[in-house]
């Protein structure tokens, strides 16, 4: 966390500052660019002055013109306080008529029409500025023309140039400079709520789930920690419905397991072997419930919703699996003279479902309706489909009807209702409710139509493979 904050400020500052020095860069070649050209035009005008004056000294002469420069007037021409000038003159033919012979010609590109030419070259190894012209010795007609090249060397050219740069370039980049230091700050004061939130977090023990306050928290900021808020309010009703679950099994353990070390201390004082024998006997019936109640407990941690990843559903044809399931209670029915009945329909209803889970669902129900129904009493189990398209599990018995008031709680985990007699822990039916859940399906609770006893039906959506054939 204390790393991720300094990055977003960098980010923030590498967002703004790239595109400025982008620009910058930009702005120096184009600033480059043009000074060169301005200097250019500039000194350009003095370079063909000094050519013109140049021709100003040559003079008519047979065979050519004569080239008639005193040293005195070469020093006032070619005489600079940072560069230095070279010369050279020919006639119209091509012969020199004087000045320096290794003046580079100007490129052949540029043939010009009259105009003077100026150009780039090298004279002995020193980059120089050239200007290339034909022009007639003085203004009388006829008069003979001539070639004259000047030539200088580049220094106050660049000297200049680089000043009109920097004139340009300087202040912008103390103004990135300063747009830098002005954003530093300013995101740093604007990252400032999320550094305090940040220490809130931090600052808090694991046990305090109790909501960030969101006063001093951005706008942006906000709806992520109004989430968290959110999750953590989840958070905190799942760990109160864990630590109630582990008081409440704990709680629930204690009771059999004393119960089961009273009765081996009484066993452990008998002398009389049938009467060992008894209390075994009444051990193994306490050992059986708890191993029960152990199984229950792994089974609802088994089925919590966090568990929904691991579940695999599978096709499976609810008709013939209820009869699978509802066949092997009917021993058991039997001996507790209750008459069990299925009822079907022809035609295989399928879901997606995990047998496992689904034959403890269904366990559960029939163990219920069989254990709280009298002797003599009747128990029905019922595949079909409702009109919507729900595959639909029912199982109904005519022993007391469920108070209204307490169809709701009887789903919650270690909750019985007291109008029996039967011992359980009242795990049965919120086992039964988590997987439900797992598969997506409902559960409702009624009363027969004629006001006794109790119906559970559960429905569940049509197979996944079912719903494609039939779409
Ligand atoms: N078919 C039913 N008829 C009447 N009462 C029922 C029926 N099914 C459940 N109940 C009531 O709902 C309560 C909760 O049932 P649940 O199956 O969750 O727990 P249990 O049967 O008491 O214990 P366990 O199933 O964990 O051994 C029961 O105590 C019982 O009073
Ligand atoms: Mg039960």
């Amino acid at each position: 966390m204390s790393k991720a904050e300094p990055r977003l400020q960098r980010k923030l500052l590498a967002w703004l500052l790239g595109p400025l020095l982008l620009l910058l860069v930009l702005d120096t070649i184009a600033a480059y660019w043009s000074s060169h050209r301005f200097v250019n035009l500039a000194y350009d005008r003095a370079l063909h002055e000094i050519a013109r004056e140049i021709v100003m000294h040559v003079k008519p002469g047979a065979p050519r013109p004569r080239l008639e420069l005193s040293d005195t007037a070469a020093n006032i021409l070619l005489t600079d306080a940072q560069d230095r000038l070279f010369f050279r003159v020919d006639d119209a033919d091509g012969a020199m008529l004087g000045g320096d012979a290794q003046l580079p010609p100007p490129p052949a590109r540029t043939r010009s029409h009259g105009e003077p030419r100026f150009y780039e070259g090298a004279l002995r190894g020193e980059p120089v500025r050239l200007v290339a012209a034909r022009m007639p010795i003085n203004e009388t007609a006829g008069a003979p023309v001539v070639h004259v090249q000047v030539a200088e060397t580049l220094h106050k050219r660049s000297r200049l140039a680089w000043e009109m740069m920097a004139n340009v370039v300087l202040p912008q980049l103390l103004l990135i400079f300063m747009a830098t230091v002005v954003v530093w700050f300013g995101v740093s004061r604007g990252l400032q709520p999320l550094q305090r939130l940040r220490r809130a977090v931090s600052d808090r023990s694991h046990l305090d789930l109790s909501p960030i306050d969101t006063h001093d928290v951005p706008g942006e900021v906000r709806p992520l920690v109004d989430e968290v808020n959110q999750l953590m309010a989840r958070l905190g009703k799942t760990f109160d419905f864990q630590n109630r679950f582990v008081a409440d099994a704990a709680h629930q353990l204690k009771t059999p397991v004393s119960g089961l070390k009273a009765q081996i201390e009484l066993a452990l004082r008998e002398h009389d072997p049938e009467r060992v024998r008894h209390s075994l006997a009444q051990l193994y019936i306490s050992a059986d419930r708890l191993s029960r109640l152990v199984r229950q407990l792994l089974s609802l941690a088994r089925n919590e919703p966090g568990a929904l990843d691991t579940v695999e559903l599978q096709p499976l044809d609810l008709n013939a699996f209820a009869l699978e399931v509802s066949m092997e209670w009917v021993p058991h029915a039997i001996k507790r003279g209750i008459d069990l009945g299925f009822e079907g329909v022809e035609q295989r209803l399928m879901i997606d479902a995990d047998r496992d889970r689904l034959r403890e669902l269904i366990n559960n129900l029939i163990d219920n309706a069989i254990r709280y129904s009298e002797s003599g009493g009747r128990v029905t189990v019922q595949a079909g489909i409702t009109p919507d398209g729900h595959r639909k599990l029912a199982i109904s018995d005519d022993g007391p009807s469920i108070p209204v008031e307490e169809r709701q709680r009887i789903f919650e985990r270690f909750h019985r209702w007291l109008g029996t007699r039967e011992d359980g822990s009242g795990l049965g039916l919120a086992i039964v409710s988590e997987i439900a859940t797992l598969h997506g399906a409902r559960i409702t609770l009624e009363e027969d139509v004629d006001g006794v006893g109790n119906t559970f039906s559960v429905f569940f959506q049509p197979a996944a493979d079912e719903q494609l054939s039939a779409g």
